[in-house]
């Protein structure tokens, strides 16, 4: 029997990190080198690699009994416990009736893209999983390129936004930001706020990383900022190291009351609930204690630790210009520079240089600039700062918090010594590129084909 799949479903590609995953794996049975049985450099996934706080461990043991579906919107002790802990962290009242819980915030993204009609408007360089979204709904979309801060500009926003005649203008804000690690503050979301205002732009605000800011004080809301306009989206995969769980919120704008009535059918109609146990053991991870409170400042410092070397050891290597990462365990490299000599070697493509990254000897994960809505030629690419043991980090960090700058690179080293490796074979790649040395680039005659 010959099935036919929906035109839709063909034309959407894999997401990228999936692909990249299969792909390692796949290679990784090839590669006989007996100096290579060290695996790779994982610069690719961005996961954070901490444990999950116990106490929301603790609570998931306790209420695996809980087999009843939950309400559609989320259990009522959950938006409670999101409503206090929005209030505590980020300073904002928000009425539980404004929280709907969902399987994790990039499907809550989504259902939002479903439900809100217009125009969509994606700053780029961009995480990766926005654009199959917009273009799986198939949404108007236009993107906006970031400036040289990594950062929209207003006036550039202002600009797109009167060319734009739909009813609704959505922009997808990331804050803070994959792949750059940048920070929007309190003034930049103020003057996004002046345009949306008087363009009438609603705001999608992905705060996903807010907790991993590195200095905390600084992080905003853009739901404080514009309330009446903003969806603002967080779930525990990135603070709370539980990606797995697959648990995500939105807060809706202020008196946006009938769009959370068709939302509610949406969901609805989609997945019913999230598993009741997962709501339950998220009540756990977002109840303000001290214990959640110390796993915050331990695992952000962690991440500001080693960024900040991953950030220091790129930008020191002629001609590679990094973002500086003020939260999140990302930055964007830039290797530009390098591209009459990666052309010589047959890398045109931001795709190619990933590829030539993985194969012998240097068998470093990125993510490249297609993937990240950027040009195909574009050679920036993602590194993502977390290919360490987080348990073991986390106790080491929690016993000894390193405080000098020689203590602090002496932790880097001990500590994350596969990131440190991996920039090295970075430094290593780019060095035989230019000296033109390096015979194992000549196998890209044959380029290596992602086989899913
Ligand atoms: C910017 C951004 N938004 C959303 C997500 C997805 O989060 P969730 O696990 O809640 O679906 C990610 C995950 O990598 C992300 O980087």
């Amino acid at each position: 029997m010959k099935f036919v799949v929906d035109q839709q479903v063909e034309d959407i590609e894999l997401p990228e990190n999936l692909k990249l995953n299969t792909f390692l794996q796949e290679f990784h049975s090839d590669c006989h080198d007996p100096q290579c049985g060290f695996g790779f450099y994982g610069f690719a996934f961005g996961q954070s690699p901490f444990p999950v706080p116990r106490p929301i461990q603790e609570a998931l043991v306790k209420n695996v009994n809980k087999g009843a579906y939950a309400p559609v919107q989320g259990i009522p002790e959950l938006r409670e416990a999101i409503s206090k802990y929005n209030k505590f962290y980020f300073g904002i009242d928000v009425d539980p009736q404004r929280i709907y819980v969902g399987p994790g915030t990039k499907e809550l993204i989504f259902n939002l893209l479903e439900i809100l009609h217009g125009t969509v408007i994606l700053p780029t360089p961009a995480w990766l999983g926005y654009l199959p979204q917009i273009r799986f709904l198939k949404k108007n979309y236009h993107m906006l390129l970031s400036g040289e801060n990594g950062k929209i500009s207003p006036h550039d926003l202002k600009k797109l936004a009167l060319r734009l005649h739909d009813r609704q203008k959505i922009l997808i804000l990331n804050n803070p930001h994959n792949p750059t690690g940048v920070l929007y503050d309190k003034s930049d979301l103020e003057e996004i706020t002046e345009v949306c205002r008087e363009q009438g732009i609603t705001v999608i605000s992905d705060e996903i990383y807010a907790q991993t800011t590195y200095d905390f004080s600084k992080f905003v809301s853009m739901g404080k900022i514009y309330p009446e306009g903003t969806f603002v989206t967080n779930g525990l995969s990135k603070s709370h190291a539980a990606g797995g769980y697959r648990l995500g919120y939105v807060i809706f704008p202020q008196h946006a009351l009938d769009v959370r009535r068709q939302f509610k059918k949406i969901l609805a109609t989609e997945y019913t609930a999230v598993s009741t146990p997962i709501q339950h053991a998220a009540v756990a991870g977002f109840e303000i204690s001290s214990e959640l409170n110390d796993y915050f400042e331990i695992t952000r410092n962690i991440h500001q630790l080693i960024g900040e070397y991953t950030f220091n050891f790129l930008n020191k290597i002629d001609g590679v210009v990094a973002t500086k990462p003020e939260a999140t365990f990302y930055l964007l490299a830039d290797f530009n520079s390098f591209a009459n000599e990666l052309e010589k070697n047959k890398i045109n493509t931001s795709q190619k240089l990933s590829e030539a990254l993985i194969i012998h000897p240097y068998h470093t994960a990125i993510v490249g600039g297609d993937s990240l809505v950027l040009e195909r030629t574009d050679f920036r690419a993602r590194i993502a700062f977390v290919d360490y043991d987080g348990e073991k980090v986390y106790y080491n960090y929690k016993n000894q918090k390193p405080k000098t700058f020689s203590e602090k690179l002496e932790f880097v080293e001990c500590n994350a010594p596969k990131v440190v490796s991996g920039l090295k074979m970075i430094e290593k790649f780019l060095n035989d590129l230019k000296r033109n040395l390096n015979s194992d680039l000549q196998t890209l005659e044959n380029p290596i084909k992602l086989t899913i």
